[in-house]
């Protein structure tokens, strides 16, 4: 039984994904640290958006849609796993890719995310500006108009906060599914890891995790606003996800983790703690993360580990979101002198 029972949702996931114990990096730290291997969901390279994106297509699907439409940057993995996931359906599919990374690079153009996007065929659509989310999503719903009027049905999946947040309870589930694999294992964390940007991931999981009973901090990794203006997103959308949900669950404001400690530069802009800790995991245990996302929560938990912030033999739970196709667009992780 799931919280999330009663929602449509059109099966993308290979679940339950892999909880494993990163064997090197526990025995370096005498931590015991688990990963949860949510870069395996299975669609199109996987990431945490396959669980998400199961909620939208469901509606769309209920809704009789024919096309997705969705928006995000140009090495966004959700882009990516929407036109994978609407491939899937059988749906035709357009995407906006938005001018959020200033990057010059051909390969963060051409490679990864974008690579698949158009391997997938879906119909590209660009954007100006990075930072207008509720500008974008008008945009969304100015093409479902002209879609409209040639007969078409679009279902548009928004980014900003203001619309029903289908994608949350995707980490609902996500969460209840990681609590029954910890409990089976007699693990009992002394904290989860994960990365915040729409904070559908973050506030799902946290919702998720204190509906199954568990008073574990939800330490969320802020991947594209500073920790004020994304603990305001992440109140108002564990308020909605709640509301959604129906269910009697209080969540304070204390228990809404958001630390920007690795947002600099800036979004889809790793620091050099971020490029250290993607070279460490692969070095450590030939396990890949991304600049945008992964390798930012993981890099928190990192300086978590190195700074003794837990004690011998207790638990820590990162959850791995996938992202790695963006790898490619980076080159620069391995040209660089210090690589
Ligand atoms: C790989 C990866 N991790 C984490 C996130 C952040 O998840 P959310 O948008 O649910 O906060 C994203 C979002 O695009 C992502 O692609």
């Amino acid at each position: 039984m799931s919280l999330t029972d009663n929602f449509p949702r059109f099966d993308l996931t290979h679940r339950p994904t892999p909880l494993e114990k990163l064997n090197n990096v526990s025995a370096a730290f005498g931590v015991d640290v688990w990963i949860k291997r949510d870069d395996c969901t299975g669609l199109a390279f996987g990431g945490n958006k396959s669980r998400q994106l199961e909620f939208y297509l469901g509606q769309a699907l209920a809704q009789g849609a024919d096309t997705l439409l969705t928006t995000g940057a140009v090495q966004s993995n959700h882009v990516r796993m929407t036109v994978a996931a609407a491939r899937k359906a059988g749906l035709e599919v357009e995407v906006q890719l938005e001018h959020r990374v200033e990057r010059e690079q051909p390969e963060y153009h051409q490679s990864g995310n974008p690579y698949l996007v158009r391997l997938m065929g879906a119909r590209i659509h660009y954007y100006p500006v990075g930072e207008d989310e509720d500008g974008a999503d008008a945009a969304l719903e100015t093409r479902a108009a002209e879609l409209a009027g040639e007969g078409r049905k679009a279902y548009v999946i928004p980014l900003s906060n203001a619309h029903t947040p289908y994608g949350a309870l995707g980490y609902v589930d996500g969460a209840e599914e990681t609590v029954a694999q910890l409990r089976a294992l007699q693990i009992d964390p002394a904290c989860f890891i994960v990365p915040t940007g729409s904070a559908s991931t973050h506030a799902g999981f946290l919702v998720g995790v204190r509906a199954s009973g568990l008073a574990t901090p939800v330490h969320g990794v802020c991947v594209r606003r500073d920790s004020e203006s994304q603990q305001r997103r992440m109140r108002a959308k564990i308020d909605s996800v709640i509301a959604t949900l129906g269910v009697d669950l209080e969540i304070t404001d204390d228990d809404i983790v958001c630390d920007d400690s690795m947002l600099a530069p800036g979004y889809g802009l790793p620091g050099e703690a971020t490029v250290e800790a993607i070279r460490y995991l692969a070095r450590a245990e030939g396990i890949l993360l991304d600049p945008t996302y992964s390798g930012k929560s993981f890099a928190v938990l990192l300086q978590m580990l190195r700074t003794g912030r837990f004690v011998p033999g207790q638990a820590v739970v990162f959850l791995h979101t996938g992202g790695t196709p963006s790898l490619f667009g980076y080159p620069e992780l391995v040209t660089q002198q210090s690589a």
